[in-house]
Formats: C-alpha cells, structure tokens, sequence
C-alpha cells in the first residue's frame, strides 16, 4: 500500500518544484499524478508543442524516487480549438451550449473532438514511452463530473440513432420494446428519434432508459480510444481512470472492462452534503460517513475484482461543497486507512498546494499556499509511514455480493414514484447494515459470477430478465442464501411492467406476488412487527417490537413462503405480510417489501448472515467500521468518540493510536491503550495483525 499526490508545475514558478517535490519525498508518498488538465499549456497553439516544464517535471520526481501517473489532458480542451471546432461543445437538453471556461465542455460522441483527441493523446503518451519514472496513465479526468455524461447535440442525436438501430435492428422492434402506442409516440423510423429533450409532461421510461445507457456506452466508447493509443505506446504501462463518488450516470463496471486498474475520487466531508439523504451529523461533516465512502470503495474495488486506487483524496477543507467545516484532528489519515482495509493498494491526495489562481482557490491542499505543511501533511506522512509497516496485506476477500444495477437505478430514476426515493440510498440501507456486523462486501453487477458468494443482497434489482432469475434461482437451488429489497422483479429490461403478478420472472422462487405498493410520504405511519410474536418477544416474554420502514411498502400475498413480518399501522395494510422467507433447494430467501429501517435492515441482515455461516462482529457502532484482508484487521472510527476495543490487546496492534494526542468531543484525553483493551481516538485507526473479525467487540470507554 502506497501514498501519493495530485501536483501541477504548471501552477507554479519552476524555482518551486524542486522544494515541492523533496517535500513529497520526505512525506513517504510514492506516486505524483500530472497533466490532466494541461492541454492548453502542452499545446498552447495549434501543433506547437511545449513539453519542457513537463520533461523537467517528470524527470524531478523520478530523481526524488518517485513515480509519476500521466493524464490523457483532454478534460479541458483549449480555447483555440473550441473556437476552431465549435461543435465539440456539450449541448443541455434545451439547446443551451456548454461553453468554454471551466471544464468537460466537450462532447464524448464528437468526431471532431474524437479526431483532435487522437492527436493530443498519440503526442503526449509517445512523449513518454521511454521515461523509466511514468508508471502509468489516467485517461481523462471523472468522466461526467458536473452532470456531462448525457449531452443533447446533433452528434448525439445522430450517435444515438445509430446506437438504436444496433439495438433494436428494426424499429417495429423498438416501438414494441418500448411500448409505443402510449400518447402516440410510435416512429416510423430511427430517423424520428431525438434525444430527450424538453416536453411539457415527463418523458417515455423507456425512451429515458436507453438514452441513459447509450450515453455511459459513449463515454465506455470514448474511454477505448484512449486506453488502446496508451497501450500503443506503451504496453508495460497502466490504465486507469478516476471515477467519482456515488455517481449515478456512467456504468463503472462497463468501462472498467477497458482498464487496468479502476481509481476514484473520495471527499467524505462534501458526499455527505452534496449527495447525502438526510442531514450530516457534526461528526460526518468532520470525517464523512464510512459506509458512504466504503461503498464506492467497495464498487471500484469490485468491478475488476483487484485492488483499487483512491486517486484523490480529500486533503482537508475543499471548496464544492454547500460548506466547508475543517475535517477533525486526523481525518485525513483515517480516510487513507478506510481505503486500505477496504482494498485500496495506493492513495493520492488532491492537491499537493493550495492554488493562488482560477476557480479552486478555496480548496486546501497538503500545504499551504506559502508552501508550508498544512493540516494534511502530517496526516498523510504518518499514513505513509504506517502502510509501509503493513506491506503485505492481502486482497479483500469478500464472502457476501450486494448487487448494484445502473440499468435498474436509471429505471427508477425515470419513475421514482415518490420524491424522496433514491436508489443509492435504498442501496446504502441494505449495504450499511452488513458493513455494520463488519462484514466485507463485495459490490457487483447482476451479471457477475455468484457462485462464491456465501450470500447474496439484491436491494433494488427492478428489472429483472428470464435469464437472470434463472441464474439467481440456480444459485439458492445450490446452497446460496439471497435477500431481496422492495421494487424487485417489477419490470422487464426495457423498463416495461409485465401481465404477471410481480415479483414476475422470480415469484417462483420468492414464493410469494405482490399484492399491492403504496409509496408513503413521512406522516402516514411506517412500522412493521414479526408474525411470530413469541419468537421476537425474547426471552423476557415482552411485546414484540414495532419496527420502522419508510417511503414504500408492498402488500405482499405468500404462495409456498412464510411470511416473517406483518405491517404494523393504522391503515389498509394492517397486519398483511411485509417480509416472507421461501427455502429453495439447499438455500433461501427472504424477500423484504418495505425500504427498512436500520433495526430492521440490521435484523434481516444478520440473519442472512448467519443462514450462511458468514463470521460477523456484533454490532458495530455508527460511525465505527470494522474491515479486513488477509492477515490485518482495520477497526476505523469516523466519530468524535473515544473507542475501547476490549478483546485488543496492545502487542496485537500493527498500527495503533499510541503516540497521537487523542482527545474526545467531552474533552477527555487519553494515552492509546488502557488496562482493559486498547482505546481508538476520536477519527483515530488500529490495525490489528491477524484476522479478528469473529465476535469482535467496540465499546465507548
Ligand atoms: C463535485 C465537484 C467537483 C468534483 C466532485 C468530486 O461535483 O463540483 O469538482 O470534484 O464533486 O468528485
Ligand atoms: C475533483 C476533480 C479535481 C478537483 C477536485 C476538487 O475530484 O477531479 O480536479 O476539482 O474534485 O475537490
């Protein structure tokens, strides 16, 4: 496991560079990722070239032992060539043209930006082929970032017609696919169909539905042409690309297949405000939320099943977000720690140096903007320090898939059928309850192979094909055990209901149909309670619990299953079956019509778990997560709180919180370890050495 960091000479006198980059050197970070914007200052006119500073650069940091990841430098296209080509600009769905003057103002199905990219990327990477100092490449920077995936231009019109007709080969083949007899809107031809565009009601799902997947399939189209020219010139080297978090318009998985190495961009502090449902705790505006980050970390890692990269990562206040709260005391060291237990094998923090110019000027950096240590500095040469004491930790080796589908979130996305259903955030409810029993998941695509999995989490597979419920019936048939969400089975692939009673292609082996949904704003009353009163009563024989769900429940009619829990209201749904279990074969599912909430997710879950013999922790509490690979065990604490692990003891600890100054929100400090246990500062790490997941305890002193 390794560190780095994101720096731009370009930015700086070149009297700075040798300064910056001993510093780097002496912080222990290994990589120094460049370029990725430098277009107009690689090639500041028309076919003359300046790779100097960039040689000068390049060869600086390999003096200083170091290893350099370039970047394809075509997320901001100069101004002389948008003002040559202007049909490289995105175009809104209303015509409005994305102009030049901040960056991604280009279109990924332009020929003539698909043209003057060929030429950029065969000039810089053949620059390179021979520096012994590059390691890799990084195409691009976050395809999509500021909502560019879906782009509305002629090209895209003509590209999406083209990519129709592939589809659907005749359009007779489309209207019935889609169902186009619905408010006319039958085509003669693929020449008829536009892109989305602006209409006085909602558009057609369908129509949304294969607009969203032909523009991620023109960004994993887009992203070919660069990794194939970097392989050209250089097959020893890397591809990568930096994904963003919970991004919800390009399929990852999808253009992962033509990468080497999958990387993203991780600023915990801003996800939990500009993409969060609900509202940041004073902790997650200080750290961010472990499941939030370690979904995606899980995603990334998943979609090439190696370990993963966090290309950025948040180096202290930023400028995006709504505000900007200064992380706590070492945060930035826990996220570098969060990352490895979840699999990363490197972390580079963005910037090196707070910008004195242009639009992110407010974002902190590693240093300052005197090129002094800042807050991250110190936090990320003791990660460094400490990631070379654990050289060797193994893969993640995940026993349980939660299966994330972009096809099925796009579906929802076009008829979310309330206002507050999110996907992500249906998918985080059933994800943060096995993180939470400090579980490692893996977080795969539909398609993936699920015969190693112990078990299977299914949160939201809304459209579902014959083929896939036969592999997923197949799979229980053989021992696996499977839990599904709410909104499961209800369409096919082309986001049309079917005549048959839902969960359609998969009633058979949910043994049961949904009888009715009803989506439910917050003052109708959510609560569900077992059917099995004396078995949920406990042993002190008290009432049986009411358990809160949210936002949707399904009334749920069971065939050959038993149902588990029963709605608990004042309502229409008064005491039918929410959640039912069927036994399939050697295995089983349960199917849970209702988005649970956190006692309920916790509850399934843990069945789930322990149906199939999956070791798990006790509950782990918010904020806290448990992690690990082969031989270490990560315990990382994104709370204010000092933590006791009392099972711990001190010589077991490869990294511990010993020599920091931890002290707690009420103000307590302490020393790293007690009598009882090891103590865990507030936004503080241990590792221990081994695997200690089974049973593992975390206790507030
Ligand atoms: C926001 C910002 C971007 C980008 C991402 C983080 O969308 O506007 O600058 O950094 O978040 O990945
Ligand atoms: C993203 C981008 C960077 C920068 C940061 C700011 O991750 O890739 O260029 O804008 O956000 O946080």
């Amino acid at each position: 496991m390794r560190t780095g960091v994101c720096y731009f000479p370009e930015h700086w006198p070149s009297e700075d560079w040798e300064r910056d980059v001993a510093a780097m050197a002496d912080a222990g970070l290994e990589y120094v990722r460049m370029a990725e914007f430098s277009w107009g200052v690689l090639e500041p006119e028309r076919g003359e070239f300046d790779f100097e500073w960039l040689d000068e650069a390049v060869e600086l940091v390999g003096d200083h032992g170091m290893q350099v990841v370039l970047c394809t430098p075509t997320a901001t296209p100069p101004k002389w060539l948008v003002d040559e080509r202007p049909s490289i600009r995105q175009e809104a769905p209303d015509g409005t043209v994305r102009e030049h003057g901040s960056r991604r103002h280009y279109c990924f199905n332009s020929d003539a930006y698909r043209e003057e990219t060929e030429r950029i990327v065969e000039r810089v990477t053949e620059r390179y082929a021979d520096s012994p100092h590059v390691a890799g490449w990084q195409t691009d920077n976050e395809f999509g970032c500021h909502r560019t995936v879906r782009c509305y231009c002629d090209d895209c019109a003509d590209a999406f017609r083209t990519w129709l007709a592939d589809r659907y080969g005749d359009v007779d083949t489309l209207n019935e696919a889609w169902g186009n007899a619905f408010w006319s809107q039958g085509y003669g031809s693929f020449e008829e169909v536009d892109p989305p565009g602006p209409t006085p009601a909602e558009h057609h799902p369908s129509r949304l539905l294969a607009y969203a997947r032909f523009a991620s399939d023109s960004v994993v189209d887009y992203n070919r042409l660069h990794a194939d020219l970097i392989r050209e010139a250089d097959p020893d080297w890397f591809v990568t690309h930096n994904f963003m978090g919970r991004f919800p318009t390009l399929n990852a998985y999808d253009v992962s297949a033509d990468l080497d190495r999958v990387a993203w961009d991780s600023y915990p502090t801003g996800f939990v405000q500009d993409r969060y449902d609900g509202e940041a705790s004073p902790d997650q505006l200080r750290a961010g939320d472990p499941d939030q980050v370690g979904m995606d970390h899980d995603l990334y890692r998943s979609a090439l099943d190696r370990p993963f990269w966090v290309m950025e990562q948040q180096p202290g206040d930023v400028n995006w977000p709504p505000h900007c709260p200064q992380p706590g005391e070492g945060a930035m060291r826990l996220w570098a720690h969060h990352a490895a237990a979840h699999g990363a094998d490197a972390v580079l923090y963005f910037r090196w140096r707070r910008c004195l110019e242009g639009q992110e000027q407010y974002h902190a950096g590693l240093r300052k903007a005197d090129g002094s240590p800042d807050r991250g500095y110190a936090d990320a040469a003791r990660a460094a320090e400490e990631f070379a004491a654990l050289d060797g930790a193994g893969h993640v080796d995940a026993p349980v898939a939660v299966l994330f589908d972009y096809d099925s979130l796009w579906a929802l996305d076009a008829q979310p059928h309330a206002p507050d259903f999110d996907y992500w955030a249906l998918q985080e409810a059933f994800y943060g309850a096995v993180r939470s029993r400090g579980v490692q998941v893996d977080v795969v695509p539909p398609s993936a192979d699920l015969s190693e999995y112990a078990a299977v989490v299914a949160p939201a597979l809304h459209l579902v094909s014959e083929r896939l419920a036969d592999r997923l019936t197949d799979y229980v048939a053989g021992g696996g055990e499977v839990l599904f969400g709410p909104r499961t089975g209800v369409k096919d692939t082309e986001n049309k209901l079917r005549p048959a009673a839902q969960p359609g292609p998969l009633a058979g082996l949910v043994g049961a149909t949904v009888a009715q949904h009803e989506s439910l704003p917050r003052r109708l009353e959510t609560a569900v309670r077992p059917v099995d009163d004396s078995a949920a009563a406990g042993d002190d024989g008290g009432a049986s619990p009411s358990l809160p769900f949210r936002t949707w429940a399904e009334w749920l009619a069971p065939g050959a299953a038993e149902p588990l829990y029963a709605y608990d209201i004042d309502g229409p749904a008064d005491g039918r079956p929410a959640v039912v279990a069927n036994a399939v074969g050697d295995g089983s599912v349960t199917y849970c019509g209702v988005w649970p909430g956190p006692d309920l997710a916790d509850t399934l879950a843990s069945e789930l778990l322990d149906r199939a013999d999956v070791r798990r922790t006790d509950p782990l509490p918010d904020g806290v997560r448990v992690g690990y690979r082969v031989g270490h065990t990560w315990v990382t604490n994104f709370t204010s709180d000092r933590l006791r692990l009392p099972e711990i003891d001190s010589e077991s600890l490869a990294v511990d919180d010993a020599d920091r100054d931890v002290v707690d929100a009420a103000g307590d400090s302490g020393p790293g370890q007690s009598a009882d246990g090891v103590v865990v500062g507030p936004y503080g790490v241990a590792v221990v050495e081994g695997d200690r997941v089974d049973g593992l305890r975390v206790a507030r002193p």
